[in-house]
């Protein structure tokens, strides 16, 4: 297994390219099922997560494309048919995103078997409320042996469906599946993240009806058919926000280009409060800190357009070197903190109680080994390997190839130490 090692203390400066959102690509290759046409995905982000639902899309008869556009790289995905209704827990198990094929599987053939996902280190993760949902749109759904059976035989039929709280995955599988049910389909409490966005305009490129998506009611009046459409992924807002921390972190200047910083406000506002200088762009936004003391602030993670719980652990790395004591709320999921007693291993003085983490800060980190356990958990000890006195040795970094695109090259390229160790190592186990 690979290991990334980073000789703390050098500062950040120049420009990083940020690449299209992991959470929304995965949902629009997911809408290639949906139609006998072409989609082609541009400004793809080139990830195992990608890599691996193209298999899974493989399997039930997409054929997938990779190639290099004009404008960077894209993906063309074409289902002429379903092949297979089937998606294998060895798969859904790898990628819990894998499971919101189910939708479009039973919204164009009428039947699936999928199978459950499971937990994962951040939480339970149940998958109630999107079952939930492709009842309400008429779907019979029966669960044997960590499998859903999902049937629909005359086909989906639009219906209301009222969210007792958010959910990104429930809302935007809902959408996925509605776009083709007969009739219209009202969704309340529905999430607002900027990736439900991003799919539903390429739905709508698709030939779909979605209206009020980014609001809490989204509206959608079935089609009979979708066809296929060229739609941009947009660009990945937790990419953003994990380099502008690195950038406040190390210290110096770093221009984050091809993305927006609206993404990113709650972040953004908590960075200045902490006394780091944002600017933003038409392009994206600089981060610049010139090695006065950061500030101790509190945040609290929420949905959209609150503070991002895929934000909270590289805030976390931040707050370890800040004067004073702040305080973390994680509300989104239940075991969030995995990454804190690994920064400890670094020097951070961090305690954590139920949902609540205190950190208060140090005078400096040291370099450690210490161990990935998810994917925004590792990237937040890269991010503390950057301030740390010394080498910090992060391991099983295959967490951070399944959202980080070239991750070693962006932050060389600005500077940073940092090497990939190819291989294993004796006696490390998964
Ligand atoms: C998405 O997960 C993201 N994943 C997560 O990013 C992100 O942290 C999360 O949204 C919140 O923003 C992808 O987009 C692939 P939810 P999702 O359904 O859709 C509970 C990353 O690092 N819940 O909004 O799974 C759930 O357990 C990942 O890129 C149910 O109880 O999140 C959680 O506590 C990690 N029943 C809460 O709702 C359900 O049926 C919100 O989860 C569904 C969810």
């Amino acid at each position: 297994m690979d290991r990334i090692a980073i000789t703390g203390g050098a500062r950040l400066n120049g420009e990083i390219p940020i690449s299209g959102a992991k959470n929304s690509a995965i949902k629009l290759m997911a809408a290639s099922l949906l139609t006998e046409e072409p989609l082609r995905l541009t400004n793809m982000p080139r990830l195992a997560d990608t890599r691996f639902l193209g298999k899974l899309l493989q399997r039930l008869g997409t054929e997938v494309v990779e190639a290099e556009g004009e404008d960077g790289p894209e993906t063309l995905l074409r289902t002429k048919e379903i092949v297979s209704g089937f998606a294998p827990y060895d798969l859904v198990r790898q990628m819990r995103a894998s499971f919101n094929v189910l939708g479009p599987l039973l919204a164009r053939t009428g039947q699936a078997k999928v199978s459950l996902p499971g937990g994962c280190t951040i939480g339970a993760r149940p998958v109630d409320l999107h079952l939930k949902a492709l009842e309400a749109l008429g779907a019979r759904i029966d669960l044997h042996e960590g499998y859903v059976y999902a049937q629909a035989p005359g086909g989906l039929t639009g219906g209301r469906i009222d969210f007792p709280f958010n959910s990104v995955g429930a809302t935007e599988h809902a959408m996925l599946a509605a776009v083709l049910a007969r009739g219209e389909t009202v969704m309340t409490n529905a999430a607002c993240e900027p990736e439900l966005v991003d799919l539903a305009d390429c739905l709508n490129k698709m030939g779909a009806h979605v209206t009020g998506a980014g609001t809490s009611v989204i509206r959608i009046q079935g089609v009979g058919q979708l066809h296929g459409a060229v739609h941009a992924v947009m660009p990945d807002r937790i990419e953003t926000g994990t380099y502008a921390v690195a950038a406040a972190m190390a210290g110096g200047e770093v221009r984050l280009t091809r993305t927006r910083s609206d993404f990113i406000q709650a972040l953004l506002d908590k960075m200045v409060e902490a006394g780091v200088e944002v600017t933003p762009h038409n392009d994206g936004l600089t981060v610049r800190r010139n090695g006065a003391l950061l500030k101790a602030v509190e945040v609290e993670t929420g949905v959209y357009p609150g503070f991002a719980t895929d934000l909270q652990a590289q805030f976390m790395a931040l707050m370890t070197l800040a004067d004073g004591e702040s305080v973390i709320k994680e509300t989104i999921f239940e075991n969030r903190f995995m990454h804190a007693p690994e920064l400890s291993r670094l020097g951070a003085d961090i305690a954590v109680q139920g949902g609540e983490a205190r950190i208060r800060g140090v005078q400096a980190l040291e370099g450690a080994q210490v161990m990935a356990t998810d994917l925004r958990a590792s990237v937040s000890l890269v991010i503390a390997g950057l301030a740390a006195r010394g080498e910090t040795v992060v391991h099983r970094v295959y967490h951070l190839d399944r959202g980080f695109e070239r991750l070693e090259q962006k932050l060389s390229d600005c500077g940073a130490q940092i090497r990939r160790l190819k291989g294993d190592i004796e006696g490390e186990e998964d």
